[in-house]
């Protein structure tokens, strides 16, 4: 059976709850997140021993609170990100590590929280080995490794190879073996992620090259981690990734370095995007229809500052239109999509380079709504202030029922903080 989300440009509900509703109640525009379809994507990759949610690409507290309930654990790459962590209860500690600390530098609130709540850090440059064995000496570690090749579905989300800032360089693992000694860290894992959206074939590759690394003298694993990286698909045509196949080679890989090493090792994988993409809707009304020219262009009241993958990656998201009272939507039509900032780059219908494309869409009046989907991942996260537009309203639908996750932020949390020029001190 599959568990693949149809694409239709046409939409009234989401989770079983009339986008109507949701909107009259939680205001446009709102994000949507259906958690059936987040515990879905969990079970589909049961077969590891660990999933760690790469929070980074949804980390509002109630998609965390609800992947910690299902024996999830977590990735962090910030102090802020520790912070949700603990927040929603996943528990200090480094056995079991239910929070991991990952990225190439520990600024200082970072490497005081790692120290103060005795996190497991996966260390991506060898300066890290350092500041946390002069503070922290005896602590287990991990090595993120750069494998010396990567791969994403844009060049800016590959993160192997000699032009990325991530991991440490694989020629490098030796010394940085001999730096951790100094200080006692003991390496229990390894990591690596190549990229994020990449495809089975590069995933795969980074098997044999965790292997190699593992063979490494005065390293002894007792993790690996596959990292993330699985795709979604974002257009009908994509295929998903075969999980079966991707998860024979891990374990392929895990059995044969257990051979090697002589006791049991634990295989995690690290996903963002294959556990929330598909679950997440940003929802927006169509303010202004307007020609240009040829061009015919649906203008809603979500923009970049809600959703930033189209301008950053010429990002595809699926969009359906949602008629506000029903009507026969007639044939479709060949629009721009376009949102409310005063920037011409605000287009969520553009490929990569900025070039404007045309989508196919019902015909659509002001006051419809209009719905990017597969949007949960690296939306909400992402978006920004600019134009001091407020971060939308987050809800999430659980067995049927909408709740308010984040509220939408108010003129006056845009302001916290900032000091009027009457009151500089
Ligand atoms: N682990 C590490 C160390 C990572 O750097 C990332 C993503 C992940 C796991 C999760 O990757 P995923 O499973 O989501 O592909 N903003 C971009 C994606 C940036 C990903 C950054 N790191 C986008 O919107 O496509």
């Amino acid at each position: 059976m599959s568990n693949a989300l149809a694409f239709s440009t046409v939409r009234t509900e989401i989770g079983g709850r009339p986008v109507a509703e949701l909107v009259e109640r939680f205001g446009s525009p709102t994000y949507v997140y259906d958690l059936e379809t987040v515990g879905r994507r969990i079970e589909e990759l049961r077969a590891f021993d660990v999933i760690r949610y790469a929070q980074k690409a949804n980390s509002n507290l109630a998609v965390l609170g609800y992947m910690r309930g299902r024996g999830v654990r977590v990735d962090a790459v910030s102090a802020g990100e520790i912070a949700r962590a603990l927040r929603v209860g996943f528990q200090p500690g480094h056995a079991p590590a239910e929070i991991v600390y990952t990225a190439d530098i520990f600024d200082r609130e970072a490497l005081d929280l790692v120290v103060r709540h005795q996190l497991l850090a996966n260390l991506g440059s060898p300066d890290m080995i350092d500041q946390l064995g002069s503070v922290a000496p005896g602590s287990p570690i991990i090595l993120r490794v750069n494998p010396g090749f990567g791969h994403g579905h844009s060049q800016k989300t590959n993160t192997g190879g000699p032009q990325s800032k991530h991991g440490i360089w694989h020629e490098q693992v030796s010394e940085c073996v001999a730096r951790a000694r100094k200080y006692q860290l003991n390496i229990v894992g390894l990591h690596m992620h190549i990229g994020s959206g990449t495809d089975l074939e590069h995933l795969g590759q980074v098997c044999g090259a965790m292997e190699d690394m593992a063979k490494t003298d005065g390293i002894d694993v007792h993790t690996i981690s596959a990292g993330g990286g699985l795709p979604i698909a974002y257009r009908a045509e994509q295929e998903t990734v075969d999980l079966g196949r991707y998860f024979e080679l891990w374990s392929e890989t895990r059995r044969r370095l257990e051979e090697h090493v002589g006791h049991a090792i634990e295989l995690e994988i690290e996903p963002g995007r294959y556990l929330v993409a598909e679950s997440g809707y940003l929802v927006s009304e169509i303010r202004a229809i307007k020609r240009m020219g040829d061009n015919l262009f649906y203008l809603v009241d979500a923009g970049f500052n809600n959703l930033a993958r189209p301008i950053l990656y010429g990002a595809y998201h699926p969009i359906s239109i949602c008629p506000r009272q029903p009507r026969d939507l007639g044939p479709e039509q060949d629009v721009i999509v376009g949102g409310p900032l005063c920037e011409s780059g605000d287009i969520f219908t553009q490929e990569e380079g900025g070039f404007v494309a045309k989508r196919s869409l019902p015909k659509a009046k002001v006051g419809d709504w209009l719905i990017l989907e597969r949007a949960g991942a690296y939306g909400a996260v992402m978006a920004s202030n600019y134009n001091s537009k407020p971060f939308a309203a987050e809800v999430v639908v659980r067995e049927g029922a909408a709740h308010l996750a984040r509220a939408r932020q108010t003129a006056e949390d845009l302001m916290r903080g900032e000091v009027p020029f009457e009151e500089l001190s």
